[in-house]
């Protein structure tokens, strides 16, 4: 063999050492290497509660996982202390349509939209929306607004994991996403007769 061929099979073996070492670092490692925190975005985002590791490295998610998940999210849930689930649907309108929140480029004095149009059909006349989500086209007109109907829409808003576990919908009162307040608007959004979802 040439020196110039050992030398080049040499340089092939250190590169791929050297990628080995690379690949070895766990990711969240790798991620708090390159990840700034930056406006609403904090570096907590990296820290994955009980919940979101399951969800990360589960096969499946049944049986007992899954209903381990719906019982430690069922716990987080708070409801509003003086029993009021209904604010202005108005300001709800304004926070299912905003996307902005918990992105570095949002002002960090500023509330965090519910961004729900990604994923739901709210009302008739929208043009754009996500279909992730079930459309909630005239939710309150169907279901009507008994205490059940409306604990369990507070619930499942305050966080979906209660009762899907590793729902892609983000769990907005216990990840503090949406405050109490905004909370009630975006219920009034789903339940007032006068809103666009009931039209
Ligand atoms: C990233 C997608 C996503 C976003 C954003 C999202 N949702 Fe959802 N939502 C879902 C999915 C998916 C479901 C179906 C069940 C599940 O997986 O949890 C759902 C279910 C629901 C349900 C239950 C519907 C039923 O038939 O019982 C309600 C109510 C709801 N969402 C309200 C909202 C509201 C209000 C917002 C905004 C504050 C919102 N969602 C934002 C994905 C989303």
């Amino acid at each position: 063999m040439s020196m110039a061929k050992i030398t080049w099979l040499g340089a092939m073996l250190s590169l791929s050492c050297a990628m080995t070492a690379l690949a070895a670092p766990p990711i969240k490692d790798v991620l708090l290497a390159s990840f700034k925190p930056k406006g609403q975005a904090t570096l907590e985002r990296l820290d994955q509660d009980a919940t979101q590791k399951a969800c990360s490295t589960a096969e499946t998610v049944s049986g007992e996982l899954a209903a381990r998940i719906i019982a430690e999210n069922t716990a987080t849930i708070r409801y509003p202390a003086d029993g009021r689930y209904l604010g202005d649907w108005r300001n709800g309108d304004k926070i299912a349509q905003t996307g902005t929140g918990l992105q570095y480029s949002d002002d960090p004095a500023k509330p965090a939209g519910g961004n729900c149009y990604a994923c739901h059909q709210l009302a008739e006349a929208e043009i754009a929306y996500g279909t992730i989500g079930p459309s909630l086209k005239h939710y309150g007109k169907l279901r009507g607004t008994s205490e059940a109907v409306l604990k369990y829409t507070w619930a499942k808003i305050y966080n979906a994991q209660a009762f899907m576990p590793c729902s892609t919908m983000p769990r907005f009162g216990y990840k503090n996403i949406l405050s109490e307040q905004q909370i009630r608007d975006v219920m009034a959004l789903l339940f007032d007769p006068a809103s666009p979802v009931n039209q």
